[in-house]
């Protein structure tokens, strides 16, 4: 047998036993996950690192699988430079799996500050500048939260154009008509939720009364409006279609 210190804690240990061998038969926490005591350690997760003072007081990180404790060895498990290694290791592991809960919990476990889940967005923020450029609604902004910048609704705003959903290249803003009343959202928050008005056509429902309302405000003063029709898009080309033969029958 021989003598290590654990967190300056004097600690027994068998000279053939891994650093994590003795800290899990003494009760100290460190956290690992390729770790498997029925299989030779293989260092590749690197989340059991430890600090280990040598002889010459140098500190180093080492991995707690696969180092062997050796008489009066100096072991830290939550110093500065473990922390930050331990946060290193965690990102490293959640970049690549970054759904995993039991990554995420073991992080929580040992307090430590790891990269959020992906939301789907990618911050390009054309969802923002189009509702704000060219429709004018200012229904979302960018604001900052401990999880980084994120794009958030401004409630009230919304006209519901579904613009915003047309332009994100991630489709993470969706739009969805049902029991005629638009619903804008991104993620689980609402954008907006708005009635729906039904084209004098074919009577399906193809846009919002806000919207309309507000092409008419905005395009009334154009030299090429004429007349305002509440029209789906379909419509809208039936009736083109229908003014131009019309023409050409006229011109023959
Ligand atoms: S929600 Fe879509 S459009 Fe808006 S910033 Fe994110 S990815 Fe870009
Ligand atoms: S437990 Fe994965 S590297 Fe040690």
């Amino acid at each position: 047998m021989i003598d290590i210190f654990i967190d300056d804690k004097k600690i027994s240990a068998e000279e053939n036993q891994t650093i994590l061998q003795v800290a899990k038969a003494n009760g100290i926490k460190i956290p690992h996950l390729c770790f498997h005591p029925a299989l030779k350690p293989s260092g590749s997760c690197k989340l059991c690192g430890v600090e280990v003072s040598s002889p010459a007081g140098k500190h180093v990180v080492m991995l707690s699988c696969i180092i062997k404790v050796k008489e009066k060895l100096e072991i830290r498990t939550n110093s500065e430079l473990v922390k930050t290694t331990r946060t290193k290791a965690f990102n490293k592991l959640l970049q690549m799996a970054p759904d995993s809960l039991r990554i995420r919990n073991l992080a929580k476990e040992f307090d430590v500050a790891v990269i959020p889940p992906p939301d789907g967005c990618i911050r390009c923020r054309l969802c923002i500048r189009v509702c704000n450029e060219i429709i004018k609604a200012k229904a979302l902004k960018m604001v900052k939260t401990e999880n980084g910048s994120m794009v958030v609704p401004e409630p009230g705003r919304c006209n519901g154009c579904g613009t915003c959903a047309n332009l994100c290249p991630t489709k993470i803003i969706k739009v969805v008509d049902l029991d005629n009343v638009r619903t804008v959202s991104i993620k689980k928050e609402t954008i907006g939720q708005l009635p729906l008005e039904r084209c004098e056509g074919c009577g399906t429902m193809y846009a919002t009364i806000n919207f309309i309302k507000h092409v008419e405000e905005t395009t009334h003063t154009h030299p090429d409006t004429k007349e305002h029709h509440h029209l789906c898009s379909s419509c809208i080309k039936l009736m083109s279609n229908r003014a131009a033969t019309e023409r050409e029958r006229i011109k023959k």
